[in-house]
Protein backbone atom coordinates (compact mmCIF):
# COMPACT_ATOMS: atom_id res chain seq x y z
CA UNK A 1 0.00 0.00 0.00
CA UNK A 2 2.30 2.27 1.31
CA UNK A 3 5.08 3.48 -1.33
CA UNK A 4 6.78 5.23 1.36
CA UNK A 5 10.91 4.29 1.92
CA UNK A 6 11.74 7.55 3.35
CA UNK A 7 15.02 6.31 4.68
CA UNK A 8 14.47 7.13 8.01
CA UNK A 9 15.00 4.22 10.37
CA UNK A 10 13.57 4.18 14.30
CA UNK A 11 10.61 5.56 13.13
CA UNK A 12 7.54 4.69 15.62
CA UNK A 13 5.51 5.32 13.06
CA UNK A 14 5.27 1.78 11.01
CA UNK A 15 2.33 1.54 8.46
CA UNK A 16 -0.24 -1.13 9.33
CA UNK A 17 0.16 -4.10 6.79
CA UNK A 18 -3.42 -5.26 7.22
CA UNK A 19 -5.36 -3.14 5.23
CA UNK A 20 -7.47 -1.66 7.74
CA UNK A 21 -9.20 2.39 7.56
CA UNK A 22 -7.06 4.71 7.18
CA UNK A 23 -8.49 7.13 9.77
CA UNK A 24 -10.32 6.07 12.84
CA UNK A 25 -12.11 8.46 15.32
CA UNK A 26 -13.15 7.27 18.31
CA UNK A 27 -15.81 9.72 20.69
CA UNK A 28 -13.48 13.14 19.89
CA UNK A 29 -13.94 16.03 22.31
CA UNK A 30 -12.04 19.11 22.02
CA UNK A 31 -13.47 22.20 23.39
CA UNK A 32 -11.60 26.07 23.71
CA UNK A 33 -11.47 28.14 26.69
CA UNK A 34 -12.69 27.19 30.62
CA UNK A 35 -15.95 27.95 32.51
CA UNK A 36 -18.51 29.48 30.70
CA UNK A 37 -16.80 30.67 27.90
CA UNK A 38 -15.93 27.40 26.65
CA UNK A 39 -16.34 26.70 23.57
CA UNK A 40 -17.39 22.99 22.75
CA UNK A 41 -16.42 22.41 19.37
CA UNK A 42 -16.07 18.74 18.97
CA UNK A 43 -18.60 16.99 20.89
CA UNK A 44 -17.67 12.97 20.59
CA UNK A 45 -17.41 12.77 16.88
CA UNK A 46 -16.83 9.30 15.72
CA UNK A 47 -16.29 8.07 12.02
CA UNK A 48 -13.92 5.69 9.71
CA UNK A 49 -12.41 6.49 6.52
CA UNK A 50 -11.24 3.79 4.06
CA UNK A 51 -8.06 4.13 2.31
CA UNK A 52 -7.58 5.20 -1.08
CA UNK A 53 -10.51 7.17 -0.61
CA UNK A 54 -11.10 10.88 -1.06
CA UNK A 55 -13.47 12.74 1.98
CA UNK A 56 -15.28 16.10 1.82
CA UNK A 57 -16.01 17.31 5.35
CA UNK A 58 -18.72 19.89 5.04
CA UNK A 59 -20.49 22.20 8.29
CA UNK A 60 -21.12 25.52 8.54
CA UNK A 61 -18.81 27.75 9.48
CA UNK A 62 -17.50 27.34 13.28
CA UNK A 63 -18.92 23.67 12.77
CA UNK A 64 -15.37 22.73 13.77
CA UNK A 65 -14.09 21.31 10.79
CA UNK A 66 -10.86 22.62 10.78
CA UNK A 67 -10.44 21.50 14.53
CA UNK A 68 -10.79 18.01 13.35
CA UNK A 69 -8.51 18.23 10.77
CA UNK A 70 -5.88 19.59 13.53
CA UNK A 71 -6.12 16.72 15.33
CA UNK A 72 -6.45 14.56 12.75
CA UNK A 73 -3.33 15.76 11.57
CA UNK A 74 -1.31 15.96 14.59
CA UNK A 75 -1.25 19.58 14.91
CA UNK A 76 -3.48 20.18 18.00
CA UNK A 77 -4.67 17.07 20.68
CA UNK A 78 -7.70 16.41 21.93
CA UNK A 79 -9.32 16.54 25.41
CA UNK A 80 -10.75 13.07 24.98
CA UNK A 81 -11.22 10.53 22.24
CA UNK A 82 -9.17 8.32 19.67
CA UNK A 83 -7.34 8.66 16.31
CA UNK A 84 -6.11 6.03 14.53
CA UNK A 85 -3.83 6.69 11.45
CA UNK A 86 -3.11 4.02 9.34
CA UNK A 87 -3.14 1.80 12.03
CA UNK A 88 -1.21 4.14 14.80
CA UNK A 89 -3.07 5.43 17.67
CA UNK A 90 -1.80 9.74 17.71
CA UNK A 91 -3.38 10.68 20.76
CA UNK A 92 -1.30 8.43 22.49
CA UNK A 93 1.98 10.29 20.81
CA UNK A 94 4.26 12.97 22.03
CA UNK A 95 5.48 16.35 20.20
CA UNK A 96 8.23 13.96 18.71
CA UNK A 97 5.80 11.57 17.49
CA UNK A 98 3.33 13.94 16.24
CA UNK A 99 5.99 16.24 14.16
CA UNK A 100 6.98 12.72 12.64
CA UNK A 101 3.48 12.03 11.88
CA UNK A 102 3.42 15.03 10.14
CA UNK A 103 6.34 15.43 8.35
CA UNK A 104 6.36 11.23 6.70
CA UNK A 105 2.88 10.72 6.61
CA UNK A 106 0.82 13.58 6.22
CA UNK A 107 0.48 16.45 3.28
CA UNK A 108 -1.15 19.48 4.61
CA UNK A 109 -3.10 22.36 1.76
CA UNK A 110 -4.24 24.98 2.94
CA UNK A 111 -6.40 28.08 1.81
CA UNK A 112 -3.98 30.12 1.85
CA UNK A 113 -1.65 27.79 -0.36
CA UNK A 114 1.09 28.51 2.11
CA UNK A 115 4.25 28.63 -0.46
CA UNK A 116 7.40 30.34 0.39
CA UNK A 117 7.63 33.64 -1.44
CA UNK A 118 10.97 33.94 -1.97
CA UNK A 119 11.67 30.33 -3.24
CA UNK A 120 10.67 29.26 -6.78
CA UNK A 121 7.90 26.67 -7.37
CA UNK A 122 10.54 24.05 -7.32
CA UNK A 123 11.91 24.88 -4.17
CA UNK A 124 9.14 25.25 -2.64
CA UNK A 125 8.21 21.76 -3.39
CA UNK A 126 11.90 20.58 -2.48
CA UNK A 127 11.50 21.74 0.95
CA UNK A 128 9.48 18.21 2.66
CA UNK A 129 12.52 16.26 0.64
CA UNK A 130 14.96 18.34 2.47
CA UNK A 131 13.69 18.40 5.82
CA UNK A 132 14.11 14.47 5.55
CA UNK A 133 17.37 15.02 4.01
CA UNK A 134 16.59 13.26 0.95
CA UNK A 135 19.53 12.69 -1.38
CA UNK A 136 20.07 15.83 -4.14
CA UNK A 137 19.45 13.67 -7.19
CA UNK A 138 16.13 12.06 -5.69
CA UNK A 139 14.60 15.13 -4.55
CA UNK A 140 15.24 16.93 -7.89
CA UNK A 141 13.73 14.07 -9.56
CA UNK A 142 10.80 13.95 -7.49
CA UNK A 143 10.46 17.15 -7.67
CA UNK A 144 10.51 17.19 -11.42
CA UNK A 145 8.28 14.21 -11.60
CA UNK A 146 5.22 16.20 -9.22
CA UNK A 147 5.45 19.76 -10.90
CA UNK A 148 4.62 17.78 -14.06
CA UNK A 149 1.57 15.38 -12.12
CA UNK A 150 0.35 19.01 -11.34
CA UNK A 151 0.20 20.60 -14.80
CA UNK A 152 3.42 22.79 -14.25
CA UNK A 153 6.70 21.38 -15.99
CA UNK A 154 6.89 24.72 -17.82
CA UNK A 155 6.87 26.97 -14.41
CA UNK A 156 8.88 25.22 -12.17
CA UNK A 157 11.29 28.26 -11.92
CA UNK A 158 8.34 30.83 -11.14
CA UNK A 159 8.29 32.15 -7.55
CA UNK A 160 4.36 32.17 -5.70
CA UNK A 161 3.81 36.19 -6.99
CA UNK A 162 4.41 34.97 -10.62
CA UNK A 163 2.06 32.23 -10.50
CA UNK A 164 -2.05 32.41 -10.70
CA UNK A 165 -3.69 31.43 -7.65
CA UNK A 166 -4.46 27.69 -8.84
CA UNK A 167 -0.96 27.74 -10.37
CA UNK A 168 -0.10 28.50 -6.47
CA UNK A 169 -2.56 25.81 -5.15
CA UNK A 170 -0.99 23.50 -7.83
CA UNK A 171 2.41 23.85 -6.33
CA UNK A 172 0.83 23.35 -2.68
CA UNK A 173 -0.73 19.87 -4.10
CA UNK A 174 2.94 18.80 -5.32
CA UNK A 175 4.78 20.00 -2.31
CA UNK A 176 1.86 18.28 0.29
CA UNK A 177 2.72 14.96 -2.29
CA UNK A 178 6.54 15.33 -2.27
CA UNK A 179 6.98 12.42 0.71
CA UNK A 180 4.87 10.25 -0.18
CA UNK A 181 2.48 10.72 2.69
CA UNK A 182 -0.35 8.27 2.87
CA UNK A 183 -2.88 11.17 3.92
CA UNK A 184 -3.50 14.37 2.41
CA UNK A 185 -5.68 16.77 4.89
CA UNK A 186 -6.97 19.89 3.35
CA UNK A 187 -8.73 22.78 4.76
CA UNK A 188 -10.78 24.75 1.99
CA UNK A 189 -8.40 24.10 -0.73
CA UNK A 190 -10.46 25.81 -2.96
CA UNK A 191 -11.39 28.98 -0.70
CA UNK A 192 -9.46 31.73 -2.51
CA UNK A 193 -9.72 30.53 -5.76
CA UNK A 194 -13.23 31.38 -8.58
CA UNK A 195 -15.45 28.65 -8.80
CA UNK A 196 -13.94 27.14 -12.57
CA UNK A 197 -10.51 27.15 -11.01
CA UNK A 198 -11.62 25.45 -7.65
CA UNK A 199 -13.23 22.74 -9.41
CA UNK A 200 -9.75 22.18 -11.34
CA UNK A 201 -8.36 22.17 -8.53
CA UNK A 202 -10.65 19.33 -6.92
CA UNK A 203 -10.45 17.60 -10.09
CA UNK A 204 -6.20 17.42 -9.23
CA UNK A 205 -6.95 16.55 -5.96
CA UNK A 206 -9.17 13.61 -7.15
CA UNK A 207 -6.48 12.38 -9.62
CA UNK A 208 -3.90 12.31 -7.71
CA UNK A 209 -5.54 10.15 -4.51
CA UNK A 210 -6.53 8.03 -7.66
CA UNK A 211 -3.55 7.81 -9.15
CA UNK A 212 -0.75 8.47 -5.69
CA UNK A 213 -3.22 5.93 -3.81
CA UNK A 214 -3.19 8.22 -0.59
CA UNK A 215 -6.25 9.17 0.73
CA UNK A 216 -7.61 12.86 1.51
CA UNK A 217 -9.78 14.25 3.69
CA UNK A 218 -10.67 17.58 2.14
CA UNK A 219 -12.83 20.08 4.29
CA UNK A 220 -15.30 22.18 1.98
CA UNK A 221 -18.05 25.33 2.31
CA UNK A 222 -18.37 24.31 -1.44
CA UNK A 223 -21.42 22.08 -2.12
CA UNK A 224 -20.51 22.19 -6.18
CA UNK A 225 -17.25 20.39 -4.74
CA UNK A 226 -18.60 17.66 -2.45
CA UNK A 227 -19.32 15.86 -6.10
CA UNK A 228 -15.89 15.25 -6.06
CA UNK A 229 -15.89 12.84 -2.92
CA UNK A 230 -16.15 9.47 -2.56
CA UNK A 231 -17.77 10.03 0.92
CA UNK A 232 -19.49 13.03 2.24
CA UNK A 233 -19.31 13.68 6.07
CA UNK A 234 -21.15 16.28 7.95
CA UNK A 235 -20.56 18.10 10.98
CA UNK A 236 -23.08 20.16 13.18
CA UNK A 237 -22.98 20.84 16.68
CA UNK A 238 -20.44 19.02 17.36
CA UNK A 239 -21.08 15.87 15.77
CA UNK A 240 -21.31 13.56 12.63
CA UNK A 241 -24.73 14.79 11.65
CA UNK A 242 -24.56 12.73 7.93
CA UNK A 243 -22.35 9.95 6.95
CA UNK A 244 -23.02 9.10 3.16
N1 LIG B 1 -8.04 28.66 19.05
C1 LIG B 1 -9.32 28.81 19.36
N2 LIG B 1 -9.70 29.40 20.51
C2 LIG B 1 -11.00 29.53 20.84
N3 LIG B 1 -12.02 29.07 20.08
C3 LIG B 1 -11.70 28.48 18.92
C4 LIG B 1 -10.35 28.32 18.50
N4 LIG B 1 -10.35 27.67 17.30
C5 LIG B 1 -11.64 27.47 17.01
N5 LIG B 1 -12.45 27.94 17.97
C6 LIG B 1 -13.93 27.84 18.00
O1 LIG B 1 -14.28 26.48 17.77
C7 LIG B 1 -15.41 26.38 16.91
C8 LIG B 1 -15.01 25.56 15.67
O2 LIG B 1 -14.07 26.28 14.90
P1 LIG B 1 -13.44 25.73 13.56
O3 LIG B 1 -12.39 26.69 13.14
O4 LIG B 1 -13.02 24.32 13.78
O5 LIG B 1 -14.70 25.77 12.58
P2 LIG B 1 -14.77 25.54 11.00
O6 LIG B 1 -15.85 24.55 10.76
O7 LIG B 1 -13.41 25.25 10.47
O8 LIG B 1 -15.26 26.97 10.47
P3 LIG B 1 -14.95 27.69 9.06
O9 LIG B 1 -15.85 27.02 8.06
O10 LIG B 1 -15.37 29.12 9.31
O11 LIG B 1 -13.50 27.55 8.76
C9 LIG B 1 -15.81 27.81 16.59
O12 LIG B 1 -16.85 28.17 17.44
C10 LIG B 1 -14.56 28.62 16.88
O13 LIG B 1 -14.88 29.92 17.26
MG1 LIG C 1 -12.16 26.19 9.11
Amino acid sequence: MTQHTGGQSGTALVESPDGGPMIQVEDLHRSYGTGAAAVHALRGVSFEIPRGELVALKGRSGSGKTTLLNLVGGLDTADRGRITVAGTDITGLGEDGLLELRRDRIGFIFQSFGLIPILTAAENVGIPLRLRKADPREREERVALLLSLVGLGDHTQQRPGELSGGQQQRVAIARALANRPSLLIADEPTGQLDAETGLAVMELLRAVVRSEGVTALVATHDPQLLGFADRVLELGDGHIVEHG
